[in-house]
């Protein structure tokens, strides 16, 4: 005998396969750390000829960055220059180190440690549309870089002037981004448009934790 499924049979089945494919892409349990590489310090235009190429882009060709791109990109972005001291390609209000990145890439959402230059999992499966949110488009780049500023780690007691630090903190990883990219093949384009909501729920982020800018990486379309 055929036994017809009824709708609700098949409402049930449909919702229990949405769980467990969103409970797969929250644990990130099948994504591996990536290990950067050490960046290399010779590449690149001169610095003056880059200022003359800044500009930001429009339309991002979808081929992935190398493990070199990448490395540099985020070296650059707000990388330790410094061991001894532990300082930072980007200055910071009272070296708070406020600004942290989150890489989202097709397979899922890294963390970026600079201390070991390795980028941790955070969710799997590909998250850039939030990111983009109105702005479609933007979520073809291969990479996102989310620049979170952790306002916790600004020791002055008033929430305004924290929020103004960190605002300046980010614009400055940004313009990092924007300069390194001007100075090699990659594009980018500084943005601060993104859907606030859902990547607080998606990062599961700390109320301190602020998105502040978002900058898509990539090469441009042929
Ligand atoms: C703080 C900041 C926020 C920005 N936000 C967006 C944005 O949400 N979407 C967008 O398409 N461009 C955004 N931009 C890019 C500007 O539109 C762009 O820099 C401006 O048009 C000047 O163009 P140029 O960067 O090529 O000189 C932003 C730029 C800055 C500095």
């Amino acid at each position: 005998m055929l036994i017809k499924p009824n709708h609700l049979v098949m409402r049930i089945i449909a919702s229990t396969l949405q769980f467990l494919c969103f409970s797969g892409c929250i644990l990130a349990q099948d994504m591996k750390p990536i290990t950067l590489n050490p960046p290399d310090l010779k590449r690149g235009l001169p610095v003056m000829e880059a200022f003359s190429l800044r500009a930001s882009a429009t339309e991002f060709s979808d081929k992935k960055l190398t493990l070199q791109d990448l490395s540099d990109l985020l070296f650059a972005a707000n990388g330790i220059n410094r061991k001894d001291v532990s300082k930072r390609t980007a200055p910071s209000a009272m070296n708070a180190q406020d600004v942290d990145i989150y890489v989202f890439m097709q397979e899922g959402v890294y963390f970026y440690d600079p201390l070991n230059s390795v980028l941790t999992p955070v969710v799997a499966g590909d998250q850039r549309l939030i990111v983009a949110a109105r702005q479609v488009a933007f979520a073809k780049a291969p990479v996102m870089l989310l620049l979170v500023s952790d306002i916790s780690r600004f020791k002055m007691a008033d929430e305004a002037a924290k929020l103004d630090a960190a605002g300046k903190d980010a614009g400055i990883v940004s313009q990092n981004i924007n300069l390194f990219c001007a100075g090699t093949d990659l594009i980018t384009r500084p943005r601060g448009t993104m859907d606030l909501e859902k990547i607080r729920s998606i990062l599961k982020l700390k109320e301190s934790q602020r998105p502040m800018l978002n900058n898509p990486v990539g090469y441009p379309v042929k």
